[in-house]
C-alpha cells in the first residue's frame, strides 16, 4: 500500500486536435501541437489498497460523481491490466484552478492519474508508454505528459499515437493569459464536437491544410518567430471554429451549428486585433468554449496586463496567467529521490 502523488499541468493547443479516427482509443484524425500551462496544476494521490471492495475517488475534497468515478475506474482498469493486479485504489485529486477557468482539467487530471497510478502499481513506464496510457483517459491528456512544447503524433493505431516534447518549457519565455467570462455552461461537449466535425463541408479543407500548419508552427517554435507562431495559431483556432459552426450535431436538430463563442469572446477578439494594429504583439487561440487564451512574449506581459484589465472588467472576465510548463512529475520526493528537482521524474 504505497501512496504515490503525481502532478501535471493542463495544456493549450496551438494546432488543434479536432476529430477522432477511433473514439474508443481516442486516436485523433490529425497531429496537434500544444504548450503546457504552468498556471494550473492537478495533483493526484493513488493508493492501491487490498481492503477496498471498489475504487474510491475524491475530487477537490468531495466524493466524485458517478460519471467521474466510472471514468477513473476505467482508467485504473487499464493500469491494473498492465500491472497484472486486481487491487482497488483510493484516488484523491485536486485542481488549483477553478473548473470555470476556461482551461480543460481533463488533460492534467488524466496525465497526473496515469503517472501516480502506474507508479503506485509498481510500474515504471517510459514517456511514450505513459503518454499512450493518458491518451486513453482523455485524448489531449497525452500532451500533458512531456515537457514544454509538445507534439501529439496522430498515429493510426494504439502504439503509434503519443506525444513527445518538441522543445523544453524554458526554450521560449512566452506568457499565456487565459480569460474566462463568468460561469457559462458548455452546451455541446468537445466529444460531440469531435464526432460532428466530419459533417462540416469544410472539414476536408481544414485537414488538407493541417500539414502546412504543423510545419509552420514547428518552424516558428524553433526560430522563436513570435508573429509567425501567433498568427498561425490564431488562424488555426478560427479554422476549428469554422468547422464547429458548420457541423451538424446529432440529436439536436434545432442547432444549425456549434457556437462555442459568446458575445464576450467576439468582443475580446476584436480588441486583440486592435491592440495588434496599435503595435502590441498579442495573439489569441480558442478551444471548444467561450474563453480566449492570449499569447505574448514575456517582455510584453506588463503592457498586455494593463491593457487587458480594463478591457475584460466590463465583460465580467477573469484571467489566469501561465508560462510554458513542465511535463507530469512525481511529487512524492521519496519516489524519485535520485531525479534532479528541475526535471520530470519520467524516463
Ligand atoms: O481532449 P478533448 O476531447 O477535450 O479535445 C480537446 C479539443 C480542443 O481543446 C478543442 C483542441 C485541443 O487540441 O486541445
Amino acid at each position: 500500500m504505497r501512496a504515490i502523488t503525481a502532478a501535471a499541468h493542463p495544456n493549450l493547443a496551438l494546432v488543434k486536435y479536432w476529430g477522432q479516427r477511433d473514439a474508443t482509443l481516442n486516436l485523433p484524425v490529425n497531429p496537434s501541437i500544444s504548450v503546457n500551462l504552468s498556471g494550473g496544476t492537478t495533483t493526484t494521490t493513488v493508493t492501491f489498497d487490498a481492503t477496498l471492495k471498489s475504487d474510491r475517488v475524491a475530487l477537490n475534497g468531495a466524493p466524485a460523481d458517478t460519471r467521474a468515478c466510472a471514468r477513473v475506474t476505467a482508467h485504473l482498469d487499464r493500469v491494473r491490466a498492465l500491472a497484472g493486479i486486481a487491487t482497488r485504489a483510493d484516488v484523491r485529486s485536486r485542481n488549483d484552478f477553478p473548473a470555470s477557468a476556461g482551461v480543460a482539467s481533463s488533460a492534467s487530471a488524466f496525465a497526473a492519474l496515469s503517472l501516480a497510478a502506474t507508479r503506485a502499481a509498481g510500474l515504471d513506464l517510459d514517456m511514450r508508454a505513459l503518454s499512450i496510457l493518458a491518451r486513453k483517459g482523455s485524448g489531449s491528456a497525452c500532451r500533458s505528459i512531456p515537457d514544454g512544447f509538445v507534439e501529439w503524433i496522430a498515429g493510426d493505431n494504439d502504439a503509434g499515437s503519443y506525444a513527445r516534447s518538441l522543445v523544453p518549457c524554458g526554450y521560449w519565455d512566452l506568457r499565456i493569459i487565459s480569460v474566462t467570462f463568468g460561469d457559462h455552461a458548455k452546451e455541446v461537449s468537445s466529444l460531440e464536437g469531435h464526432h460532428a466535425a466530419p459533417s462540416s463541408p469544410f472539414y476536408a479543407a481544414r485537414l488538407a491544410q493541417t500539414n502546412e500548419t504543423l510545419d509552420t508552427v514547428r518552424r516558428a517554435l524553433l526560430a522563436r518567430d513570435f508573429p509567425l507562431l501567433g498568427m498561425t495559431a490564431e488562424r488555426e483556432a478560427l479554422s476549428l471554429h469554422a468547422i464547429a459552426m458548420t457541423s451538424r450535431v446529432q440529436d439536436r436538430p434545432w442547432l444549425s451549428g456549434i457556437y462555442y463563442w459568446k458575445s464576450e469572446t467576439l468582443r475580446l477578439i476584436h480588441t486583440i486585433q486592435t491592440w495588434r494594429q496599435e503595435g502590441l504583439a498579442v495573439y489569441f487561440t480558442l478551444d471548444a468554449g467561450p474563453s480566449v487564451h492570449l499569447i505574448c512574449e514575456a517582455k510584453d506581459q506588463a503592457d498586455l496586463e494593463s491593457a487587458l484589465a480594463p478591457a475584460i472588467a466590463p465583460l465580467n472576465g477573469s484571467a489566469i496567467i501561465s508560462e510554458p510548463g513542465r511535463g507530469a512529475w512525481i511529487v512524492d520526493k521519496r519516489a524519485c529521490a535520485s531525479t534532479p528537482a528541475d526535471t520530470s521524474c519520467i524516463r
